[in-house]
């Protein structure tokens, strides 16, 4: 089993018992933590899940006074989890109590080793404990999504002005894609020499390569052109986390809207069928909740519809415990069948990301401010005083997206959206994260995250035989690397990562001093040496889909307009339903 992410927040307790958290975000007075104290079994809506997408719904649905809307969502309130709040603290939260901390089941490809699944148990869902990267994806992508909807309305054009209401970029940031939401976007608060270092290299390795160099520089990534190197674009305005919840859910209930009722701290077990309605099809209006396995089991109804937003694993989970799913699977595990849906719990796709770790010539890079309760300690105090400094940055502040080469994509299917998205991404960090392995007392490091964003391999989520309900976890089965695609995929970024760093930036003063594999200092030579250190140095990065995917056909879990298909009464609004498998595009090249 991987290691859990080192805890830097017990060292922060002791250290700083007096800090509190200030930001005035806090609406404890309006979440309820009992259900017995909700007024009423009945609401208009009911929104399973405040986490990224839930958040959203729900607010942008209670503005209109008339109508009621109830917000279950399983975990803790967000407010005064300090790691949360704190850019530079994200990593402190997987494992933690805001996190689910599933894992996936033994995975082939990688030596059996199972991988942790970090998802979000708090307000803000997986907003809440995310890197805060700020990527709206491709035109490609999101007109991939109209082709497989059949829905003009998912393509880029249109989808744009979505955008430009979540988000807003501050105004010493003129550069940046505009727009006027609540979620405040920002460039790198605190960059580092690294992150100088990879903007330096693109923008090297594109005048050596002209303007379709693979490595070229782009300013601003959220354009519709994803491709290139660039500073990241982060939800850390004000030097704070911008999640679901903080942009969202908190301004709602601190404006003491009387028709929202967010009730923390109680999973959804099951939707139940409606008694009094007759309807040609199945029909479910009641959401049975619970806040332990063996805890009481309360009711609530949805005179309109409940819609689901408990991500790409709780929702097909809740799918699966109600009945909805594969007929045989469902009968094999002893629930009964509401609706044959073959395509819930599948097409899950996840993004392999392998780890290189660098030892580095450099003084400058954080592994010194995390080995240090003092530096961290007055780094903290910073914060709290004015948002500045080191912790209100994320880990690594460059991104890179990059296409595989033409001539690995001849004679066979593209598994990119389309021309011009990419299929690797690549993160830099100025630290050893210790995801893979202990970070080492002394030393100075850079850690990779190399990144295959289009793999092909297709895994699964199913029930346990002793299924249980929402307190059991599902068996999440990413299958990584079960395409040899995904294999070649990878090792190509592996190399393009060696050619990153076979340019001057990195080459001067030796800054790159040597590779720190979990069990080697080199990826290798032969294919077969680099392909063992693979399997040995991949983890995923926490971005799993598909699961209650969306499309045209019969066979799609959802329709274009997320209702789910072969029954009334259910939307899906999550990331399940983002449908990356069937993909139309015909194998390029000779
Ligand atoms: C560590 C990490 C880093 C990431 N980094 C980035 C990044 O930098 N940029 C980026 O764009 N994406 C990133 N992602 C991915 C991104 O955060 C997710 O894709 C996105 O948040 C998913 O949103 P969602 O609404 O589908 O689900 P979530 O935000 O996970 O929301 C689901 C909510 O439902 C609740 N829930 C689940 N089951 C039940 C139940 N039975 N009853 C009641 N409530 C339930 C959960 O507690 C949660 O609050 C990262 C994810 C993780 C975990
Ligand atoms: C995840 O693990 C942490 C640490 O053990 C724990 O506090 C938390 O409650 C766990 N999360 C869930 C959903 O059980
Ligand atoms: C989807 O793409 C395919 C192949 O390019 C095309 O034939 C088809 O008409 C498209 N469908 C829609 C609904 O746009
Ligand atoms: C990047 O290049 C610029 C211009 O040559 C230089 O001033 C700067 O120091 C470089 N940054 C790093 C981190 O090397
Ligand atoms: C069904 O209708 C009866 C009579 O109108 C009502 O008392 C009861 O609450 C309803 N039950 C549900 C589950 O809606
Ligand atoms: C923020 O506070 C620190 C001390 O905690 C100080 O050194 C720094 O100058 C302040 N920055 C701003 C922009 O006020
Ligand atoms: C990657 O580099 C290795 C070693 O230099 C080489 O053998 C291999 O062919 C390269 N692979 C690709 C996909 O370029
Ligand atoms: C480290 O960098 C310095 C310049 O910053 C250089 O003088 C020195 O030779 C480098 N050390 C090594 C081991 O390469
Ligand atoms: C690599 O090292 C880890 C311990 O750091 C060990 O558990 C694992 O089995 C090793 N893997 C291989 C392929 O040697």
């Amino acid at each position: 089993m991987m290691m859990k992410f080192s805890s830097l927040l017990t060292t922060f307790v002791l250290l700083a018992p007096s800090v509190t958290f200030g930001t005035g975000t806090g609406s404890r007075v309006a979440l309820y933590n009992d259900p017995n104290d909700l007024p009423t079994e009945e609401y208009d809506f009911i929104v399973v899940g405040a986490g990224t997408a839930g958040n959203v719904i729900a607010t942008r649905l209670s503005e209109d006074p008339t109508r009621s809307v109830l917000v279950i969502e399983a975990g803790v309130d967000d407010t005064d989890v300090l790691p949360i709040h704190v850019p530079f603290l994200a990593f402190d939260n997987i494992g933690a109590k805001v996190d689910w901390n599933y894992t996936t089941v033994p995975q082939k490809e990688l030596n059996n080793r199972q991988i942790t699944v970090p998802r979000g148990f708090t307000l803000g869902g997986s907003s809440s404990i995310n890197l805060m990267i700020w990527t709206r994806g491709s035109r490609d992508l999101w007109d991939h999504y109209a082709n497989v909807t059949g829905d003009s309305g998912w393509s880029w054009d249109p989808m744009e002005k979505y955008w430009n209401k979540a988000s807003v970029p501050p105004p010493n940031d003129p550069t940046l894609s505009n727009g006027n939401g609540p979620l405040l976007v920002t460039l790198p608060n605190f960059p580092s020499e690294l992150d100088g270092k990879v903007i330096n290299a693109s923008k090297l390795l594109q005048q050596e390569n002209g303007a379709d160099s693979r490595f070229k520089y782009t300013v601003d990534i959220n354009t519709g052109d994803s491709l290139g190197f660039a500073y990241m674009q982060e939800l850390t305005g004000h030097g704070e986390r911008y999640s679901s919840a903080r942009g969202y859910l908190h301004p709602a209930l601190n404006s003491k809207r009387p028709n929202l009722y967010v009730l923390i701290q109680t999973r959804a077990t099951r939707l139940l069928q409606g008694m009094n309605v007759t309807s040609d099809i199945p029909y479910f209006n009641q959401v049975e909740v619970a806040q332990s396995a063996d805890g009481r089991r309360f009711k609530f109804r949805a005179r309109n519809e409940i819609i689901l937003s408990s991500g790409a694993i709780g929702t097909p989970q809740l799918l699966l415990l109600s009945g909805v799913g594969p007929k045989e699977e469902l009968e094999g595990l002893g629930i009964d069948v509401v609706a044959d849906r073959p395509a819930v719990g599948k097409n899950l796709r996840e993004h392999p990301m392998l780890i290189t770790i660098y030892e580095v010539n450099s003084t400058k890079t954080s592994d010194d401010v995390t080995r240090s309760p003092a530096l961290k300690q007055q780094l903290l105090e910073q914060w709290e005083n004015n948002r500045t400094g080191l912790f209100a940055n994320t880990a690594g502040s460059a991104l890179g997206f990059v296409r595989l080469p033409d001539d690995q994509l001849e004679g066979i299917q593209d598994s990119a959206s389309g021309p011009n998205a990419p299929h690797v991404e690549l993160l830099y960090a100025d630290s050893f994260l210790p995801v893979l392995g202990k970070q080492p007392a002394t030393g100075n490091y850079i850690t990779v995250a190399n990144i295959v964003v289009a793999p092909k391999s297709v895994g699964s989520l199913t029930l346990e035989s002793t299924h249980g309900d929402t307190f059991t976890q599902p068996l999440i089965d990413y299958n990584i690397y079960g395409d040899s695609f995904d294999v070649q995929a990878m090792l190509q970024v592996a190399n393009d990562s060696e050619t990153f760093f076979s340019t001057a930036p990195w080459t001067e003063d030796n800054f790159i001093v040597s590779l720190v594999g979990r069990n080697s200092t080199s990826i290798g030579a032969t294919e077969e040496e680099r392909i063992a250190f693979l399997k040995d140095n991949t983890i995923t990065i926490f971005h799993p889909v598909g699961t209650a995917s969306m499309g045209s056909k019969d066979e799609d879990v959802t329709d274009a307009r997320l209702r789910v298909r072969g029954l009334k009464g259910v939307r899906v609004v999550d990331a399940s339903v983002f449908r990356i498998s069937r993909l139309s595009r015909p194998p390029t090249g000779p």
